[in-house]
Parts: C-alpha cells; sequence; structure tokens
C-alpha cells in the first residue's frame, strides 16, 4: 500500500478562497454530490464562508505538510436549520480536489469539524448526500461514525438523471466536564 501524505487541518482563510471555489466548482459541474447546477462566483463563496465564521461555525482546509500552499479540500458545518430549537443539530459538507483522492484529506477533515462541533457543545450532526451512487461520500461518514438514517428517494435531478438524497447521522458526545 502507497503511504500517505502527512496532512494538516486548520482554519480557512480569505486568502484560501480561489482554491476553494476552484475545487467546489469542479464538483458542481462534473458530480452529484452537490445539488447546485451552476458553479457560485468567487464573491460568492466568500459570502458563504464569511457568514459562517462571523457564526462563529467551523470552516476549514486541509493540506499536505510539505505543501502548505495548496488547499486539497474544505469542510464546513452549519446549523441544520435556523429555527432555534436545532440550535445543537448541525449539518457538514466536505469536498476534496479531485487530483489528490483517497489520501485521507476527507476523513482528516471531518473528524477536525466533529471535534469543533463538540467543543461547542453540538449533539447530532448530520450529513445530506447527493446521490445514493455516491460511494466515496457514504464511505467516509460511515468512516467516521455516521449511519443512514433515510433517503430521500428521486430529490435532485441533475445530468438528465434524477437523484437521491442520502441522509446520515451521528451523534457527537459531550465534553466530559472537570471533576465528572
Ligand atoms: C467524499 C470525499 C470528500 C472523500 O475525500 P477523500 O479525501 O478522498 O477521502 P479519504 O481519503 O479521507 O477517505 C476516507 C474514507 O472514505 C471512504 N472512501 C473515500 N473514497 C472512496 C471511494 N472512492 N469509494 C469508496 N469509499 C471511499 C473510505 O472509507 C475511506 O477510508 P479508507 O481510504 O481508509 O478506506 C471526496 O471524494 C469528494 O470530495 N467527493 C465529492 C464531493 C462530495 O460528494 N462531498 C460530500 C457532500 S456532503
Amino acid at each position: 500500500m502507497s503511504e500517505r501524505p502527512a496532512l494538516i487541518v486548520r482554519p480557512c482563510f480569505q486568502q484560501d478562497l480561489e482554491m476553494v471555489q476552484l475545487i467546489y466548482a469542479h464538483h458542481v459541474l462534473t458530480g452529484t454530490g452537490t445539488f447546485e447546477i451552476e458553479p457560485p462566483s468567487l464573491d460568492e463563496m466568500g459570502a458563504r464562508w464569511g457568514d459562517i465564521v462571523q457564526r462563529g461555525w467551523p470552516f476549514l482546509v486541509t493540506s499536505r505538510t510539505d505543501n502548505l500552499s495548496r488547499v486539497m479540500g474544505f469542510a464546513y458545518a452549519r446549523q441544520y436549520r435556523d429555527r432555534a430549537a436545532y440550535a445543537k443539530t448541525f449539518e457538514v459538507s466536505v469536498y476534496c480536489a479531485p487530483t489528490t483522492p483517497r489520501q485521507g484529506a476527507g476523513a482528516l477533515m471531518l473528524a477536525h469539524l466533529l471535534n469543533a462541533l463538540r467543543a461547542d457543545g453540538v449533539r447530532e450532526a448530520l450529513a445530506f448526500i447527493g446521490d445514493s451512487a455516491n460511494a466515496a461520500s457514504i464511505g467516509l461518514h460511515a468512516k467516521l461514525g455516521f449511519r443512514h438514517v433515510g433517503t430521500l428517494a428521486n430529490a435532485g435531478e441533475k445530468f438528465g438523471k434524477l437523484l437521491d438524497v442520502v441522509v446520515m447521522q451521528r451523534s457527537i458526545p459531550p465534553l466530559r466536564q472537570p471533576n465528572s
């Protein structure tokens, strides 16, 4: 088995957004993991990123430790829905560059995302995965402890095909309180 590169995960900064936009545009134009059809512009990606970080929610990128300036992928989490009772339930999203598949970037970012959510007292993490044939994303979430909780049949249509949404969920154990 080939050795996996050493990776680092860190918060996404403004200067990373160009690569974040390129990675996402690739998946919008070629894949069924996202149901967007038109890639968002750099300005629009900046607005989405700004909205997440201003609320104190996690938006992360990963790079190889020997090539820190190249973003291999990004991941973020947002409250599942705005209504107040959903405050402890977050939806996660992960996208990796097509040039560096299966090197552990997706799993590492998702693990960091879950840790950040745990530190913020989030209780449940959800993933809405486009396309029931999306083996990579379903496998990634299963590896990080998500279980399949439902399928929204034919909820999307892209590239002339009806597509399911696979819903996966995992609980996030609370941080141990000191002296507990
Ligand atoms: C899903 C995605 C983020 C995975 O990124 P990645 O960096 O290649 O994933 P990793 O190398 O960390 O793999 C983690 C695990 O996911 C699973 N996995 C990854 N790619 C897979 C594939 N092609 N087929 C089956 N399982 C796969 C495996 O369980 C893998 O663990 P292993 O390599 O130890 O067996 C990436 O394929 C991607 O960006 N896909 C398109 C966008 C998308 O659908 N995002 C999800 C929307 S929420």
